[in-house]
């Protein structure tokens, strides 16, 4: 569900017409609805209330400090994997007992800061990246708080890019690794377990494969604590779906009561690391139609955004429904709708039946609050869209567009190449 909807033929995002902040920051412009990112949070979090649980929204999703500072006052904790994404966290006022930090790559520097910031957790990766951990937090004389991804080897049912818990995938430690490694953990002068984690993959449209890889949590679990270790947290990483065309992905309440079901012997604190479904649905892409041209067999329609702005459709091939910001009646017809990249595999959608289109019309690609504007990029020296958020009637820029001095700014030509 969201918050952009028609009124008399215009699309509206809550109660701002889209075309009010067009002619205010132009296009494109990413345009996100704190109303249906609240309400996203909630429903998400009251889902677990009958546990003890905290939701750490996945930064990655969409990090933009505003949206962060949303979800802080709604009580969220962060899930991290970069200390970039350390900094808008604490910025953004989110307790640092709140954040944990994920990903394969931790560098030193990066576990230093996260460390001095006094965050609740690591979920380490790899054997190697726990003795490192030791390392930096002996250099602090303190105690390394930690979980260990395990990589339960259950199939999420989701694009490849995005699958994470297969043992084909470069995430987690094997199950008899991860409690050999726990065993030599206990009573460690600089690290102290006190979580399981596991992550499986993201835009997960069923349960099953959340339940499968909590079963093998569970006796992972049972065998930890029978060390004497006492385990506190049980993460269940993030992954649950959304709709962007015709998919059924459970509700939050369904998703919460069948992991509950399967935890509750464990009496564990849930964490959770939702990132699309909390912000996937609460923003789009608003784009205007350069040109539109027809080669006699196929019809293009340019747009003035590109895959250096949402590089989703071009990387997994996703569908993200397409809208006139105006309804427009009359006939339909079959196109490409394409950025103006050089490049083929820039496109938003292909054959794609919409309202016949000319050139100024605005149109909404849906469903890009998730993994949009975080995976922009530069690419044909493009400055990246404004970031827009609309609360209520009102609606601010949280992002400015770039400029051409942004874009050169951090470049320099040696002093000699006169
Ligand atoms: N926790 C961990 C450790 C993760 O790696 C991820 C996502 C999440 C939580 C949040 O997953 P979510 O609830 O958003 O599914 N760029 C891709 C998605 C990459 C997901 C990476 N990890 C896309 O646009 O579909």
């Amino acid at each position: 569900m969201h918050y952009f909807q028609y009124k008399n033929g215009e699309l509206f995002c809550e109660e701002v017409p889209v075309k009010e902040i067009v002619s205010s920051v132009g296009t494109p412009v990413y345009i996100y609805s704190a109303r249906t990112i609240s309400r996203h949070f909630r429903v998400f979090d009251e889902a677990f209330s009958g546990v003890s649980h905290l939701v750490c929204y996945s930064v990655k999703a969409n990090s933009n400090v505003a949206i962060l500072r949303l979800l802080a006052r709604l009580g969220a904790g962060a899930d991290i994997v970069s200390g970039g994404e350390l900094a808008r966290a604490l910025k953004a006022g989110i307790p640092a007992d709140k954040i944990v930090f994920s990903g394969v790559g931790k560098t030193p520097e990066e576990m230093k800061a996260a460390l001095e910031a006094g965050i609740l957790m690591f979920n380490v990766e790899s054997l190697d990246e726990l003795e490192v951990l030791s390392e930096v937090a002996s250099s602090l004389g303190k105690r390394a708080p930690f979980a260990l991804r395990v990589n339960p080897n259950v199939d999420p049912k989701t694009h490849p890019y995005i699958t994470t818990g297969l043992k084909k995938n470069k995430f987690g430690i094997p199950e008899e690794q991860a409690i050999e490694a726990y065993k030599k953990t206990k009573d460690h002068p600089f690290l102290y377990p006190i979580g399981l984690d596991a992550h499986i993959g993201s835009q997960l449209t069923s349960v099953s494969p959340f339940v499968d890889a909590l079963k093998r949590l569970k006796a992972i679990w049972e065998e930890v604590i029978s060390f004497g270790i006492e385990l506190k947290y049980l993460d269940m990483g993030g992954g649950l779906g959304i709709v962007y065309r015709d998919e059924e992905p459970p509700p939050p309440k369904e998703y919460a009561e069948a992991l509950i079901r399967e935890a509750k012997e464990l009496s564990a604190t849930l964490i959770l690391e939702p990132g699309r479904v909390i912000v996937g649905n609460a923003g789009v892409l608003i784009t205007k139609v350069l040109y539109t041209k027809e080669n006699g067999f196929k019809k293009f329609v340019i747009v003035d955004a590109a895959m250096n702005d949402l590089i989703r459709p071009s990387l997994y091939q996703a569908y993200h429904e397409i809208i006139p910001v105006e309804e427009k009646d009359g006939g339909k017809e079959v196109v490409d709708v394409v950025g103006p990249i050089c490049e083929s595999g820039d496109f938003f959608a292909r054959e794609r039946k919409l309202p016949v289109l000319k050139r100024g019309d605005l149109l909404a690609i849906m469903s890009a609050g998730a993994y949009g504007f975080v995976m922009s990029s530069n690419y044909n020296s493009r400055l990246r869209p404004p970031e827009v958020l609309v609360d209520g009637d009102k609606f601010y820029v949280i992002r400015r567009r770039e400029s051409i001095f942004d874009l050169l700014a951090l470049e320099s030509i040696p002093v000699n190449y006169v």
